[in-house]
């Protein structure tokens, strides 16, 4: 994967998992790529910050961490660990999916 700008995201799967990798303020960050609210892939909508908002009806996740920030979601979003490694982003998916 090339480089991401800043405020550039990007989907991927990653063990077959939705994975969304977003780039803010020069670290890499990775949360699924499916809203908590109703299933959206959350790659059609905005980064601001660490803040993405869901396209379909604007809930917002912290990247850093998944939580959520606003309604209508009320769960968290799942993150990813991300390592860089000679350039590259790699994510750690884990056992649990
Ligand atoms: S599907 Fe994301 S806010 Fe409804």
């Amino acid at each position: 994967m090339a480089a991401l700008a800043e405020g550039e995201m990007v989907a991927c799967q990653v063990d077959g998992v939705d994975v969304l990798i977003c780039q803010v303020r020069g670290s890499y960050y990775a949360v699924s790529n499916r809203c908590s609210h109703a299933g959206q892939t959350l790659s059609g909508g905005k980064l601001n910050d660490w803040a993405i908002s869901c396209p379909l009806h604007g809930a917002q996740f912290d990247v850093r961490t998944g939580k959520c920030l606003a309604a209508p979601a009320t769960q968290p979003i799942k993150s990813f660990p991300v390592t860089l490694q000679g350039g590259k982003v790699f994510v750690a998916i884990g056992d649990e999916y």
